[in-house]
């Protein structure tokens, strides 16, 4: 009998691009989702942008663009890349649409009409500048514990103590720098604290919905038996807000956490909408169909309880099973923009690697628990080139030209009785995929350990190429007498690439494509891989199907990622660089090397503060200072210097300006050549020994190590003025 079954993804932010770590999720939901089509059920695939909340709002207000605008800009990238890795939802929609609001403010509705709606003035920081209460992200200060500056409103990264924005010294806007207020307004709140909310969440995360490490994770949020955990949890935002208006609350929003989940449903009705699919048969209460939800362990708090007690409250179905993931870590770290392992979708398309590497990596590493998963580079190097095409890819490239080149393309009979030789027939049985095999397979891939799926499937391979490692077609075919023993070894290796590919189909399903199109069948199922093609069957001619990963595309990778260009430094390179370089400005006109931290970094370890801030100054000192946006056209190493670069920027002037900078020891100049900085243009020029220098560029140094030179944002062009 097929299954009904609906799955999503979490559905990603509108503010930022599409990287690796998301796609983790993307990869083992879409992976699952084949697998389970190719099983004939009927399964809809759906996700949406997430495109509610302040984040949004702010980020189009810089860019000078309404949030209507970014979202849609946003929705194309983010498809275009799930486009280039194949992920392929059979919708994906937005939340801000009228399908998400009228489901959002109907669960609303009931939930008001249950009596789970409290409204109750509370007390927060607001912006008196931009007119705006702030979330807890956009309001920065000194941390009360360990006095460091400029922590968030919620936690400090210094020192790790998690506060009220409330208890921040000095607090302020990080949206205006002005100084928050604190004013009353009102709020919506959903009573979780309710009796009925406490009961059914207590047996709803116990009834098999969750993984048992998601359970553990429940219960303690619950508390035990007859405890009262959960608070109320707080659903509106005051105007400005870009999100939905809650019914008869003028001015009041919905928080973007309740409409988003609701955007599964309204993602849905638009594919019911467009493909005459019945939306209750999938969400009424009782409905037989499944529903599941991919997400990553970080949301899991929403959907393990806000989710499903606003649809239970709502008279909706509840989810059957909720997957949490964990999270991407690559070479063993948390991704890192300066590192280069902050990587988005896009870098990984644009190096021209072929996304199916990326899809059988992670399946290969993905075992349905929410452990985190580690893209450790190397290793992706080599196990892409190990399995995919030194044991996969190799049986075909190996006995396919034959099967052209000297039997027109057609294949031989397998039948046994048909079979040349005794070894032969033996050989056809011993290396013919086992129905327990495949059934542990199967398993594998509805349990979601792809990685246990793809241990049997290689295992397979490996057998698959010993059979033909022990036949040697390449000798056969050089000897006489010996053609159709040639053509039956041939078509039993390319029987058994076939069912590997049959197998491999959910994590590979462009290379199934192309191994369907190159066997000239049509596409296939999973029951194909009981079946042998028929003898005389036509194939094509073998084009290849993947080439190996080249490690040189990974480093170009990376660099592209880097958004800085400072090396990581080594503890002699901080001793030089310190030595040749006064910390607070990189420039040719320093001739004292700096007092005081001349011999290295001060001892106090990293993340020591900065020293004093200067004496005050009045705006129209400061504008005495003319910096401007230089290009860096050429850089070079000066002959007898061993500390200076000679670099030439251009500041839109007629001619190009020289200055000399110390900083050799940090900068490689073939990398600084193209890029943008900033430089002081009008500071007397100064005659050195190597020439004259006409300016000086900027860079921030500390006490840690490093020295940075600065990069304005995108679109700045050279010699606009930064005032
Ligand atoms: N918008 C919310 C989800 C709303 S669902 C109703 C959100 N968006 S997100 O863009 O931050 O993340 C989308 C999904 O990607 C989440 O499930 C999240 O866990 C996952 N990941 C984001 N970064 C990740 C890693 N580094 N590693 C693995 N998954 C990660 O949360
Ligand atoms: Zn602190």
């Amino acid at each position: 009998m097929p299954r009904k079954i609906l799955v999503t993804s979490a559905l990603p932010y509108a503010n930022g691009s599409i990287h690796l770590g998301h796609l983790v999720e993307y990869i083992q939901t879409d992976i699952w989702v084949r697998f389970q089509k190719m099983q004939g059920h009927e399964v809809h695939y759906v996700c949406a942008d997430d495109t509610h909340g302040t984040p949004i709002m702010l980020r189009a207000e810089k860019e000078g663009i309404t949030p209507e605008q970014l979202i849609d800009r946003v929705w194309h990238e983010h498809k275009a890349d799930f486009d280039g890795f194949h992920v392929e939802f059979d919708h994906y929609g937005s939340t801000n649409g009228a399908e998400t609001r009228e489901y959002a403010q109907a669960i609303y509705r009931k939930l008001k009409a249950a009596g789970l709606i409290e409204v109750r003035s509370i007390e927060q920081f607001y912006d008196p500048v931009k007119n705006m209460f702030l979330p807890d992200r956009f309001i920065k200060g000194e941390c009360p514990k360990c006095h460091a500056k400029d922590q968030y409103g919620d936690n400090c990264e210094a020192c790790g103590t998690t506060y009220a924005p409330t208890e921040l010294i000095n607090p302020y806007s990080a949206v205006s720098g002005a100084q928050p207020e604190r004013r009353n307004s009102d709020h919506y709140f959903f009573k979780l604290s309710a009796d009925t909310c406490q009961k059914f969440l207590r047996e709803w995360t116990r009834s098999g919905t969750l993984q048992p490490e998601a359970t553990n994770k429940m219960q303690e949020w619950l508390g035990g038996e007859g405890g009262n955990k959960l608070s109320d949890w707080d659903i509106s935002r005051d105007a400005p807000y870009f999100g939905f208006e809650i019914p008869d609350a003028p001015g009041k929003y919905f928080y973007v956490w309740l409409d988003a989940p609701v955007g599964y449903m309204g993602s849905f009705q638009q594919l019911c909408n467009a493909k005459g699919i019945e939306f209750d048969a999938y969400w009424k209460q009782g409905s037989d169909a499944e529903l599941y939800h991919f997400i990553g362990k970080d949301i899991l708090y929403f959907h393990a309880l806000f989710w499903p007690a606003m649809l239970q409250h709502a008279g909706f179905r509840t989810p059957t099973k909720l997957f949490a993931h964990g999270f991407l870590t690559v070479n063993g770290e948390k991704m890192s923009k300066s590192r280069g392992t902050f990587i988005t979708a896009d870098s990984y398309l644009k190096q021209g690697l072929n996304p199916e590497y990326l899809r059988y990596y992670y399946a290969a590493k993905l075992n349905g628990t929410m452990e985190d998963i580690d893209l450790n580079l190397e290793d992706f190097v080599a196990k892409v080139n190990s399995d995919l095409i030194g044991k996969y890819i190799n049986i075909a490239s190996r006995c396919a030209g034959f099967i052209s080149k000297r039997f027109d393309g057609k294949l031989a009979s397998t039948h046994e009785d048909k079979l040349i030789s005794k070894q032969l027939q033996m050989d056809s049985g011993f290396y013919r995929l086992d129905a327990f095999q495949v059934d542990r397979i199967a398993d594998a891939y509805e349990q979601r350990d792809f990685s246990k799926a793809l241990r049997e499937i290689m295992a397979f391979a490996d057998k698959a190429n010993q059979f033909v490692d022990q036949h040697k077609p390449w000798m056969m075919a050089k000897e006489t007498g010996r053609e159709e023993e040639l053509h039956q070894v041939c078509t039993l290796a390319l029987n058994t690439f076939r069912w590997l590919t049959i197998l491999l189909k959910p994590a590979l399903p462009e290379l199934a494509r192309n191994v369907e199109n190159f066997l000239n069948v049509p596409q296939f199922t999973w029951e194909d891989v009981h079946t042998y093609l028929p003898a005389g069957h036509r194939i094509n001619e073998y084009k290849h199907l993947m080439t190996r990963v080249d490690q040189k595309q990974i480093d170009a990778m990376i660099e592209a990622n880097k958004q800085t260009l400072v090396p990581p430094p080594s503890p002699v390179r901080h001793a030089e660089a310190q030595q040749h370089v006064p910390s607070g400005g990189t420039t040719s006109h320093s001739t004292k090397p700096a007092s005081g931290q001349v011999a290295g970094y001060p001892l106090k370890g990293e993340g020591a503060t900065v020293g004093a801030i200067a004496p005050i100054i009045s705006i129209d000192e400061f504008s005495k200072i003319d910096l401007r946006v230089a290009k860096i056209v050429n850089a070079e190493h000066v002959e007898g210097a061993e500390k200076l670069l000679k670099l030439t920027l251009d500041i839109g002037e007629e001619k190009p300006r020289t200055v000399f900078a110390g900083i050799k020891s940090v900068y490689d100049p073939e990398k600084l050549k193209g890029r943008m900085t900033v430089m002081v243009a009008n500071l007397a020029p100064r005659k050195m020994k190597f020439g004259l220098s006409e300016g000086m560029v900027l860079a921030a140094s500390g006490a840690v190590p490093g020295l940075f030179i600065l990069s304005p944002d995108d679109g700045a062009q050279p010699g606009m003025r930064i005032k």
